[in-house]
């Protein structure tokens, strides 16, 4: 258990968002050189970009899955993974990032809500599998062979994500929710602090600026999620 400004602390949620994988060198969406001011997103990560032109979304992720190849998890990463491992309560982990820098520092528990770059979709047999670090609109499906159906396993504007009633459960559960690196721009998840509040929880904000949410926090924490991240988990953790 922990003391969180005087508050007994036995369920803790964690969401986070690029922001926390930023400083590994994976670009965020909405900063100054983010993915979305390189691309709309209107045209990268929707069914319809999907349907209107397959190869530029295709070169899209194949892209993102070559840089996450060649990056490695931070301090902030490593820092999730002990409070996991160590705190004596519970911790749910869930992220709206689709790398896997969570699980390579070492969480074991990570629920990936938009899904995940290292994952692909048959879109006529509705497997999932691991996918290659590229894949196009000429590779077979490995389970029923179908060529042309392969889709990276990233959620996509309006669609809906994945695993929402485990994380409402966790939600309506916890005693301190703590969201790390993300703008509060997309729903659901820039709605989950208010549903966290409701259930009482008390409620953090880690960020290196005020995200579009943050008055709805009852503490923020500013700066790079390398340095706040590894001290809020020592605090956590009476370390
Ligand atoms: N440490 C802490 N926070 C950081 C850092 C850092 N080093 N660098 C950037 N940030 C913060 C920014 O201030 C911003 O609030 O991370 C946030 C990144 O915001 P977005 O780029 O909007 O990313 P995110 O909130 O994860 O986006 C949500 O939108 O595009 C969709 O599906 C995609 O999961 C994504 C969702």
């Amino acid at each position: 258990m922990a003391h969180f400004n005087g508050r007994f602390i036995d369920r803790i949620v964690v969401l986070t968002g690029a922001g926390i994988s930023a400083e590994s060198g994976i670009p965020t969406f909405r900063d100054a050189a983010g993915l979305w001011e390189q691309h709309d997103p209107m045209d990268i990560a929707t069914p319809g970009a999907f349907r209107r032109d397959p190869a530029l979304v295709y070169r899209f992720y194949n892209a993102r899955r070559a840089n996450l190849a060649g990056v490695a998890p931070n301090s902030a990463h490593l820092a999730l993974a002990r409070l996991q491992q160590e705190f004596a309560g519970e911790v749910f982990l869930v992220t709206q990032n689709v790398d896997d820098l969570h699980e390579r520092g070492g969480s074991r528990q990570v629920c990936h809500m938009h899904g995940q770059l290292g994952a692909m979709l048959c879109n006529s047999c509705q497997s999932t599998m691991q996918a290659p670090e590229a894949f196009d609109a000429l590779s077979a499906c490995p389970a029923c062979g179908g060529v042309g159906s392969l889709r990276p396993d990233v959620v996509w504007f309006g669609e809906i994500p994945y695993f929402m009633d485990e994380i409402a459960l966790q939600l309506g559960n916890c005693d301190l929710f703590i969201a790390i690196g993300t703008s509060g721009l997309v729903y659901p998840a820039a709605g989950f602090v208010q549903r966290a509040r409701q259930r009482g929880a008390t409620t953090v904000e880690v960020n290196i600026e005020p995200s579009e949410v943050t008055g709805l926090f009852d503490y923020q924490r500013q700066g790079p999620a390398t340095v706040a991240v590894t001290a809020l988990v020592a605090e956590l953790l009476g370390q």
